[in-house]
């Protein structure tokens, strides 16, 4: 127990990244009912939905009912994607505390993504940062493939220092470094923290893992080690991109909140309530999944 009592803040992304890669639409109460379950079990901050365009994923086209649906702890954060003004004042509508701009540091999933240059989506955000600061509203900004894209494949930390560098003059406040694919190995992990890490403190970055094998646990144990602080992660292992061919699920809340209690980081989440979730939730969409290993 050589962390005694430090916190680690993991965000909640299974009702969003989950649910928008499957190929069946959750009806809304369920979602509503799954992110109450997760807002009891204790997260601080979970990723309701997203205001992208609902005919491009049918599956969240009904992020307003959702955010209007569910019963808000108090203290907890509830956010969503969105990735335009358009989205922006959708989500502002449906009473949403937080946002999240989202970019990549490669410019053919970008393209795939978002219908744009990366250039492009940055004056996207411009307006978003904008009036979500009028707003009061909390800006979270993502750069997918930070280790890899599914089209490019391996991306040069320096190429995600430079979307970093733009989000942070626009005035994103918080990072999130998607390895959108699972690609990452502890390795890469290591240099891309080295190098990210020259322009934000490593323990405000967010790390969000999808896994791969089983891939994801080791990097989140070694970027811990590192001094990262904050993590996503999906109950159940849930998740992917439609846009990223052959994304597997996020790191899987489970398995994250038992690396951390192994390590003797504290959470604040029932670790137990959340296995109960993810049983539930996985059954709910049918997946033939064997439960997170508990590594
Ligand atoms: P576009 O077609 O280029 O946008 O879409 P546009 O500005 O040309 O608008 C075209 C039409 O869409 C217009 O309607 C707009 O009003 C409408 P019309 O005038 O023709 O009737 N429109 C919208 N409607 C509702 N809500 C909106 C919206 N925006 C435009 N927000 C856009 C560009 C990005 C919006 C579109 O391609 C899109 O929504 N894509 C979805 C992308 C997505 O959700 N990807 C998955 C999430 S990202 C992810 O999973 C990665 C992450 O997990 C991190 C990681 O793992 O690395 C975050
Ligand atoms: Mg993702």
């Amino acid at each position: 127990m050589s962390n005694s009592g430090e916190s680690i803040v993991i965000t909640e992304v299974g009702p969003r990244d989950g649910l928008q890669n499957e190929q069946q639409v959750i009806p809304a109460e369920t979602k509503i009912e799954l992110i109450d379950r997760l807002s009891q079990a204790g997260f601080p901050e979970i990723e309701v939905s997203a205001f992208v365009r609902p005919d491009v994923v049918p599956q969240l086209s009904d992020a307003a009912s959702v955010l209007g649906g569910i019963q808000r702890r108090p203290g907890g954060v509830y956010s969503a994607l969105v990735p335009n003004e358009r989205g922006l004042i959708r989500a502002i509508e449906a009473g949403v505390q937080k946002v999240s701009v989202f970019t990549a540091a490669s410019e053919t999933f970008a393209a795939k993504n978002t219908n744009a240059t990366i250039a492009e989506t940055i004056e996207r955000f411009r307006p978003v940062v904008q009036i979500a600061a009028a707003e009061g509203l909390m800006v979270r900004a993502y750069v997918s493939c930070v280790v890899a894209c599914p089209y490019e494949g391996a991306v040069d930390p320096g190429d995600v220092v430079s979307v970093i560098e733009q989000l942070q003059a626009l005035g994103a406040m918080e990072i999130d470094l998607g390895d959108t694919i699972g690609a990452a190995e502890p390795s890469d992990i290591e240099r891309l923290l080295a190098c990210v890490g020259e322009i934000v403190p490593i323990d405000e970055l967010v790390l969000h893992l999808h896994d791969t094998r089983g891939g994801a646990v080791s990097c989140a144990r070694r970027a811990l080690e590192l001094g990262a602080r904050r993590f996503d992660a999906a109950v159940g292992g849930l998740g992917g991109c439609p846009f990223a061919p052959g994304a597997p699920g996020n790191l899987a809340s489970e398995t994250l909140l038992s690396l951390c209690d192994s390590m003797g980081f504290c959470t604040g989440v029932d670790a137990a309530a959340v296995a109960d979730i993810g049983q539930w939730i996985r059954g709910v969409v049918g997946r033939c999944t064997t439960t997170p290993d508990q590594k």
